[in-house]
């Protein structure tokens, strides 16, 4: 098989990373890609570090080995934060991250200089995001907060609902104290609720969903390596390690087609 006919992978704790397959189908749209959604070990957030950097090094494994694959996008917040430069030195493919292209899209847009970061507990512990954009530019004040539930409310269908309305206001509120002018979903399930984030939020907070700009670094990079699938016909396969129903459900409500995905246990 050719390099470029070579699929880009993608890997995430459950449905969330699918908010990126959207915004690689529209940018991308001739790439053929594999996505791996570790939906019976979900959620990644409130678990130890060393472990999601093993869930996640297991599944690149599987990726690496069995799917013919050109790169990887980590698209979960929460493996990113813990062990991007680890997984790099694993495998001989460009391994990208979602983190750095949604700071670097938040510093920019800032115009107060005053960015709200929410994710899972573990990508709020790791400091990721306060530490990235400081490199980027010092003067940025960085207010981050954990939302443990919102991947719960994602993964199980609650979004439209007065109590994840209610958790919303509790978790978000002491943002909007501070007047953060931009807030960085940082976890790729957050983009599933974004209206009820921004009816928080308030009109003046402009939200960084960071899978647009992750889908234009993946761009970028293969130009530079002349990988770039050209068409418009890319094929997908969806890969799961839980249930395969409630994954299709969501998914065909986000991608606007129906898919199948396929169970894969370790
Ligand atoms: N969607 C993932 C993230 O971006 C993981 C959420 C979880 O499993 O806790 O962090």
């Amino acid at each position: 098989m050719e390099e470029r006919d070579k699929a880009i992978a993608l890997l995430d704790s459950g449905v969330g990373g699918l908010t990126l397959v959207r915004e690689l189908r529209n940018l991308l749209p001739g790439e053929n890609i594999v996505y791996f959604g570790d939906t019976a070990r979900m959620p990644y957030g409130p678990r130890p570090a060393a472990q999601v950097q093993s869930f996640a090094l297991e599944i690149m494994d599987f990726l690496y080995t069995a799917q013919d694959i050109k790169m990887v996008i980590v698209a979960c917040n929460t493996a990113t934060a813990v062990g991007l430069e680890h997984y790099r030195k694993h495998f001989p493919v460009p391994i990208l991250g979602v983190l750095e292209p949604g700071a670097k899209a938040a510093v920019n847009l800032t115009r107060t200089k005053r960015v709200g970061v929410i994710g899972t507990e573990g990508t709020i512990a790791s400091r990721a995001y306060p530490r990235t954009i400081c490199q980027l530019d010092e003067s940025v004040q960085v207010f981050d907060r954990a939302c443990p539930m919102f991947v719960l409310v994602v993964e199980n269908q609650l979004i439209d609902t007065p109590e994840t309305l209610r958790v919303a206001e509790s978790y978000l509120e002491p943002l909007v104290r501070e007047n953060v002018d931009a807030l960085i979903l940082g976890c790729t399930h957050y983009p599933l609720m974004e209206h009820v984030i921004a009816q928080v939020m308030g009109e003046s907070v402009v939200l960084v969903n960071s899978a647009w700009f992750t889908a234009s670094t993946a761009r970028e990079k293969l130009a530079e390596m002349d990988l770039l699938r050209s068409g418009s016909c890319g094929w997908q396969r969806f890969f799961v390690s839980g249930e395969p129903a409630n994954f299709e459900q969501i998914g065909r409500r986000l991608l606007g087609y129906d898919l199948k995905a396929y169970r894969v246990t370790f």
